[in-house]
C-alpha cells in the first residue's frame, strides 16, 4: 500500500482537529444547557417562592471548588405525551461528590425547574448510583430534596425507580450517615426516602412532607387544612417527629447539616473524628453545684447541665421540638464526639411518654450504629400513667427505648442527677443493661417509686389508723427519703460506680470515656433483632 503523502496527513491532521474543536464545543454547549437546568424563567420563579436552585443549594453546601459532578449528560427515555420533544440534560437532579470541611460526602440535589425536579426512571438511576458509590466508599448520603413527586408521564417506571432508592436507602441504614433535606414538596409515597433516612431537615414556609396532600384529605375526612398545617416544618418538628430540624431558611438549613457532619464518622467502620479545644478537661462545673433545687418537685434545665459540661458550644440539640420532655443530641468532650441523651424535668417534669421513648431509642441506635459514645443524663420520675398512653401502647414504646440502650455496645456512661424511679431508672443506661460507668450525684434518689407514693401504698393502713394522719404521713415521707431516696444503696449493691460532687462531672465523664476508648463488647450472632417496633 502506498504510503500517505505530506498533504494528505497534513489534510487528515486538519480533519482531526476540527472534530476535536466541534466536540470541546459541543461539550462546553453541553454543560451550558445542563448549567441552566430548567431555564431562566423558572429558575426565577424558584427564587420568588424564597427557595434556591438546585446548583446554588450545593455550592453552600460543599467546600468551595469540591463538587465533582456525576452523571450531567445523564436524559431520560421517555417517548409518551410528547416527553420525547423535552429531554433536558441531567433529568432533574444533580448528583456527585464533594466535600465538608475536608471531609466526602455524596449528593443529590433535586432540581424543581426541570419537569417539578420529578423523578423519572433515569433520575432515579442516577441518585441510586451516588448512594452505591457512598456505601462502597464509606461516606455519607446527603440528598437535597424537591421534587412533584413521580414522573407522571412515566407511571410505573416511577414507582419503580422510587423502590430502588428505598431499598438503598434501607441497605445504607447503619452503614453510612444518611440525611435528608426537604426544601419544596415531598409527597405520597416520596416521602418514605426521607423517613428512612437518619436525620430529616425542613424549612419554614417553603417545604412540606405528606402522604396525601390537603385536597385528598378534603375528599376523604372532610378536614380543610392547609398544606403548611398538614406536613409544614414546624408540624413534623413538634407534632410528629418526622423532621429532626426545622429552620427559618436554606441558608441555616445548609450550614446546619454542615455542623451536623462534624459529629459524625464517614462510616461505621470509623469514629467520628475529634476537634482540638481549649477548654481545659478539669474545668470545674461550680454552677453545677447549686443547680438541683431543694424542693424535688420543682424543675430545672437540664439543658443547662449539659451545657456545663460539655466543650464550649458544642451541644447540638436533635429533635429540639418533638418531646421536650426527653432532651437529645450530640456534644464534644475534650474533642470527641458524645451522643447525649437527658431527660428534662422542666417538660412534664421529664417523665417517659411514647413520643419521648421512640425520640430517644432512635438516637441511641443512631449513636450506636455509628461508634459515638453514650452519655445519659438521667432526673426520672417514672413512666407517665393514663389510658391514653396504655391504649396507645406505651408499653410496646417504652420497650423500645430499653432495647436501644441494652443493645447498645458503644461507651456508655449514666450521671443520675435526681430522681431514678421504678422502671425508668433500668431503662435510662441502668449498670443492669450494660451501663459502662454509672454516676450519681449526692441529689440522686434512686429507688421503686417517689417518697410520697410509696409511703401511701405500704403504710396507708397505719396513716388512716394514725391520730395524726398528715403529720405521720409527713415523717413516714421523710424516713423513706432518708433510708431509701438517696444513691447511697444503689452504691452499696454497685448499681452505681461512684457518688460524685456535680462539680466534677465533666472531668469524670472526660476520664470515664478515655479508659472506654478501648471498650469492646458484642451481641450474640443474629440476623437481626427484633425490637418492639
Ligand atoms: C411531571 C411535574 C410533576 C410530576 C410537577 N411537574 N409535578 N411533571 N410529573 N409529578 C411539572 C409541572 O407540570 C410544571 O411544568 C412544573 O413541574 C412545575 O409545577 P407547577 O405545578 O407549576 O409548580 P407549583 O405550582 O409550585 O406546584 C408544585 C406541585 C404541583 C404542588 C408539586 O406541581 C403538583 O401537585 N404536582 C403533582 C404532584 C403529584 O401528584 N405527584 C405524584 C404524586 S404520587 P412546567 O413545564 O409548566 O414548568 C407519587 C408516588 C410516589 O409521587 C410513590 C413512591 C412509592
Amino acid at each position: 500500500m502506498a504510503s500517505k503523502s505530506a498533504e494528505q496527513i497534513a489534510d487528515d491532521q486538519a480533519k482531526q482537529e476540527a472534530a476535536t474543536l466541534r466536540t470541546e464545543e459541543l461539550l462546553a454547549s453541553y454543560r451550558r444547557e445542563a448549567l441552566m437546568g430548567g431555564g431562566e424563567k423558572r429558575m426565577a420563579d424558584q427564587h420568588k417562592k424564597g427557595k434556591l436552585t438546585a446548583r446554588e443549594r450545593l455550592t453552600l453546601l460543599l467546600d468551595e471548588g469540591s463538587f465533582e459532578e456525576f452523571g450531567m449528560f445523564v436524559r431520560h427515555r421517555s417517548h409518551d405525551f410528547g416527553l420525547e420533544k423535552q429531554r433536558p440534560l441531567g433529568d432533574g437532579v444533580v448528583t456527585g461528590c464533594g466535600r465538608i470541611y475536608g471531609r466526602f460526602v455524596y449528593v443529590f440535589s433535586q432540581d424543581f425547574t426541570v419537569f417539578g425536579g420529578s423523578l423519572s426512571e433515569a433520575h432515579a438511576e442516577k441518585i441510586v448510583k451516588v448512594m452505591e458509590m457512598a456505601m462502597k466508599n464509606g461516606a455519607p448520603i446527603i440528598g437535597l430534596n424537591d421534587s412533584g413527586g413521580a414522573r407522571i408521564q412515566e407511571g410505573v417506571v416511577s414507582l419503580g425507580g422510587y423502590a430502588d432508592i428505598f431499598l438503598l436507602n434501607t441497605l445504607a441504614s447503619g452503614v453510612v450517615p444518611q440525611i435528608s433535606a426537604i426544601l419544596g414538596p415531598c409527597a405520597g409515597g416520596a416521602v418514605y426516602s426521607p423517613a428512612i433516612t437518619d436525620f430529616v431537615w425542613m424549612v419554614e414556609g417553603t417545604s412540606y412532607m405528606f402522604v396525601t396532600g390537603p385536597n385528598v384529605v378534603k375528599t376523604v375526612t372532610h378536614e380543610d387544612v392547609t398544606s403548611e398545617d398538614l406536613g409544614g416544618a414546624d408540624t413534623h418538628a413538634q407534632k410528629s417527629g418526622v423532621a429532626h430540624f426545622a429552620v427559618a431558611n436554606e441558608l441555616e438549613c445548609l450550614d446546619g447539616i454542615r455542623t451536623l457532619i462534624t459529629y459524625l464518622p464517614q462510616n461505621n467502620k470509623e469514629k467520628a473524628p475529634a476537634v482540638s479545644t481549649d477548654d481545659p478537661s478539669d474545668r470545674v462545673c461550680t454552677l453545677l453545684d447549686t443547680l438541683i433545687p431543694d424542693n424535688p418537685n420543682k424543675p430545672y434545665d437540664i439543658k443547662q447541665v449539659i451545657e456545663e459540661v460539655v466543650d464550649k458550644a458544642s451541644f447540638f440539640e436533635v429533635h429540639r421540638d418533638y418531646a421536650t420532655n426527653i432532651v437529645v443530641g450530640f456534644g464534644r468532650l475534650a474533642g470527641e464526639s458524645i451522643g447525649i441523651v437527658a431527660n428534662q424535668p422542666l417538660s412534664m417534669a421529664g417523665v417517659l411518654d411514647i413520643d419521648s421513648s421512640v425520640k430517644g431509642a432512635r438516637f441511641v441506635r443512631f449513636c450506636d450504629a455509628f461508634n459515638i459514645p453514650l452519655v445519659v443524663f438521667e432526673d426520672v420520675p417514672g413512666f407517665l400513667p393514663g389510658t391514653d398512653q396504655e391504649w396507645r401502647g406505651i408499653i410496646r414504646h417504652g420497650a423500645k427505648l430499653l432495647y436501644a440502650f441494652a443493645e447498645a455496645t458503644v461507651p456508655k456512661v449514666t450521671i443520675i442527677t435526681r430522681k431514678a424511679y421504678g422502671g425508668a431508672y433500668d431503662v435510662m443506661n441502668s449498670k443492669h443493661i450494660r451501663g459502662d460507668m454509672n454516676y450519681a450525684w449526692p441529689t440522686a434518689e434512686i429507688a421503686v417509686m417517689g417518697p410520697k407514693g410509696a409511703v401511701e401504698i405500704i403504710f396507708r393502713k397505719e396513716i388512716a389508723e394514725s391520730a395524726k394522719p398528715i403529720e405521720r404521713e409527713e415523717e413516714l415521707i421523710n424516713d423513706y427519703r432518708h433510708r431509701f431516696a438517696n444513691p447511697f444503696i444503689a452504691a452499696e449493691r454497685g448499681y452505681i460506680d461512684d457518688v460524685i460532687e456535680p462539680r466534677d462531672t465533666r472531668l469524670r465523664l472526660i476520664r470515664a470515656l478515655q479508659m472506654l476508648r478501648t471498650k469492646q463488647d458484642t451481641n450474640p450472632w443474629k440476623k437481626h433483632g427484633n425490637i418492639p417496633l
